[in-house]
């Protein structure tokens, strides 16, 4: 069980297609359209419902194999239901912890959104190795930067944001997460490997008209604040109110990066 919803992964699909930076994006696409023979071969880790081939097919990626992975077969049977006739899709049911065993043979790219802040860096270190043996592309989209500014401010916000800064370190099944430097540390993994890196912010920008989004946030926040147990359940309760109370009118800026990278000759 992932614990990463349909719904879920639903409702926050247009703030992340929104973030992407659309420059990288565009980058990408012309790269893996480049040659009108070849069939490029993606392997989306964490697919989801496969919020990147969407992405990506609205930028103008065809002729693409995509092959999703995720540990989440009720996630990659919906990916199926939605694509299975459009796209040329292969879905991979596997813990992306077993580096070795992913379906990497021959691929043109690989693939990943919201997904490395969850990573740890042996993670990155045996993925990186293996994607530059197969001089493929590396393509990591909305990684948290650890970056959240609240309009209209609360006096709690940077204890909130220090505390779940803290959590989003926790690991989640990916070995110690990455949290905020996963960015960083993919970007600086890749130059040693020789890549040419690009780095562009993809923050989520906010607004009323998200409200739902902004209300599952400031709960997910609150719960992911309280792990650490340096605020109490009042100033909690009284910034989680506070926060939701505005949802019809305020904004937040929640930081993300997007992390794009050819190998030496692409
Ligand atoms: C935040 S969601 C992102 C989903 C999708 N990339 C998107 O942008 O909508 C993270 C995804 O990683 C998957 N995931 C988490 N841990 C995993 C693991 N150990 N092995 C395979 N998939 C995993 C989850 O099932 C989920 O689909």
């Amino acid at each position: 069980m992932s614990g990463f919803s349909v719904s879920w992964l639903d409702l926050r699909e247009p703030a992340d297609h929104a973030a992407r930076d659309q420059e990288l994006a565009s980058k990408l696409v012309r790269h893996l359209q480049a040659d009108a023979d070849i069939s490029p071969i993606i392997v989306d880790l964490g697919s989801g419902t496969g919020s990147t081939l969407r992405a990506l097919t609205a930028l103008g990626a065809q002729r693409c194999v995509w092959r999703l992975v995720d540990h989440d077969p009720g996630l990659l049977n919906e990916a199926l239901r939605r694509h299975g006739h459009s796209e040329i899709v292969e879905d991979y049911e596997a813990d992306l912890n077993d580096v070795d065993a992913l379906p990497l043979g021959g691929l043109t790219l690989l693939s990943a959104s919201a997904l490395f802040d969850l990573a740890s860096t042996q993670l990155i270190d045996a993925l990186v190795a293996r994607v530059r043996r197969q001089s493929a592309v590396f393509y990591a989209a909305l990684n948290y930067d650890g970056n959240t500014q609240w309009t209209p401010p609360h006096p709690l916000d940077d204890a909130v944001l220090k505390a779940f800064n803290q959590d989003q370190r926790r690991d989640k099944g990916l070995g110690a997460a990455l949290g905020p430097e996963a960015a960083e540390y993919i970007k600086t993994t890749l130059e040693t490997a020789g890549y040419t890196v690009y780095q562009a912010a993809s923050p989520w920008q906010l607004g009323p008209d998200q409200h739902s989004l902004l209300a599952e946030l400031i709960a997910g926040i609150r719960a992911a604040a309280g792990n650490g147990g340096t605020l109490s359940i009042t100033e909690l309760d009284q910034w989680q109110s506070f926060r939701v109370s505005h949802v019809n009118s305020g904004n937040a800026v929640i930081g993300h990066l997007d992390v794009l990278a050819f190998p030496p000759g692409a």
